[in-house]
């Protein structure tokens, strides 16, 4: 007998998306079944490209309907259609971004623009379109971090970012000369945030990441009031961990209702080249995740001490470039991962007032 699109979706339905805690078939992202005598081709849309679990469904799905009776053949397609969240009035100001995502710290140096740019290219590299807005006005460090630098056009009055590592990138450094030093007063930083905000031509985004100025000064301030944020992620290490800067960093975004996914704790421990079973916390375990606890957010990883990081950041190479099948790198895409599946989640919840429908097929 014949198989039938129902017994596809019947095979399917037991396929549940941990996130959603739902099958699927119910959530409806299986999608255009076509059957050719014993031939089966279906899609599976996920709500981002950034999907950890995405070739398990596959996997999952490929064996489930091979199992039928009169299947012979299975073909999934994996594509994603990247959830947006209502982000409050401001949303007008990005209208072609899907979800922001503010990178945090109560303090510099701890890694928030490290973490800012490997979150972003973990994201591009499962296939979505990815933004990175260097904010920290003060202390601005995609140039370095990525090797790219000149002077960005305009066309029309709108600013066209500069590209690295399939990224979009705009940064004051690619303004300011990087040795002269950068003082702002505040209606200065209003002034530029409100135009990296307003006049830079972004486009179509499913992720635009922003490196926050440090702390909860005035130009966080101004960005977390000014930006609409989907969500932010806190970056601390290991020897510092204040739990007054995380409960401060807390109180910006809840101030302004920006979901805190979670902290990140960088620098964790450092693993000898030379003993890779070894794993040293020079600075005490388990701290992140007990500030974490404390503030009531999800603790997102640990990311390890690795001189490549330094290395490659000096090149212009980050870490997921650098050095991809680095340790470092595996938690920043283990975190990307995460905080995909977070906004995800949160965008079902109060999806975008118009929600277009561009899928991407994901690599
Ligand atoms: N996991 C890591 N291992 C080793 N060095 C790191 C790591 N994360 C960041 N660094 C280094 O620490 C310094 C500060 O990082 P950066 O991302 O610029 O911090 P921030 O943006 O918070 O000021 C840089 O030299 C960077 O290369
Ligand atoms: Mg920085």
């Amino acid at each position: 007998m014949a198989v039938t699109e129902t017994d596809v979706l019947a095979a399917l339905r037991p396929i549940v998306d941990p996130d959603f805690g739902k099958s699927i078939v119910e959530l409806g992202f299986v999608k255009g079944i076509a059957i050719e005598g014993p031939r089966v081709a279906f899609t599976i849309e996920l709500t981002t490209p950034a999907c950890p679990v995405k070739a398990e469904f596959q996997r999952a799905a490929e064996e489930r309907v091979r199992a039928l009776p009169g299947v012979a053949e299975v073909a999934v397609t994996m594509t994603a259609n990247t959830r947006g969240r209502a982000v409050g009035p401001q949303q007008a100001l990005l209208p072609g971004v899907r979800n922001t995502l503010a990178v945090a710290s109560g303090k510099g140096g701890v890694g928030k623009s490290t973490t800012a740019i490997n979150i972003a290219l973990a994201l591009r590299e499962r296939g979505a379109s990815v933004g990175l807005m260097d904010a920290d006005v003060y202390g601005p460090s995609l140039p370095l971090l990525t090797g790219v630098r000149g002077r960005p056009d305009a066309v029309e009055k709108r600013i066209i970012p500069l590209e690295g590592y399939g990224l979009k990138l705009m940064s004051m450094g690619f303004f300011v000369g990087e040795d002269s030093p950068v003082i702002w007063r505040g209606p200065m930083v209003h002034g530029l945030i409100s135009q990296f905000l307003k006049d830079v031509e972004w486009g179509e985004l499913d992720y635009l990441v922003i490196d926050l100025p440090p702390g909860t000064g005035d130009a966080a301030l101004t960005l977390t009031q000014m930006a609409p944020l989907s969500g932010a992620v806190i970056v601390t290490t290991a020897n510092d961990l204040s739990l007054i800067d995380a409960r401060k960093g807390l109180r910006m975004f809840e101030k302004v209702s920006v979901p805190v996914l979670g902290i990140v704790e960088n620098m964790s421990f450092f693993v000898p080249p030379d003993l890779p079973d070894r794993r040293y916390y020079i600075f005490g375990e388990g701290g992140g995740r007990r500030v974490a606890q404390e503030i009531g957010v999800d603790f997102l990883g640990e990311v390890p001490l690795d001189p490549r990081v330094v290395e490659g950041g000096d090149k212009g190479r980050p870490i997921l470039v650098h050095a991809p099948d680095s340790d470092a790198a595996r938690v920043f895409r283990d975190i990307s991962g995460k905080v995909a599946r977070k906004l995800a989640v949160l965008a079902e919840q109060a999806p975008r007032a118009a929600d277009a429908s561009i899928t991407w097929v994901a690599s």
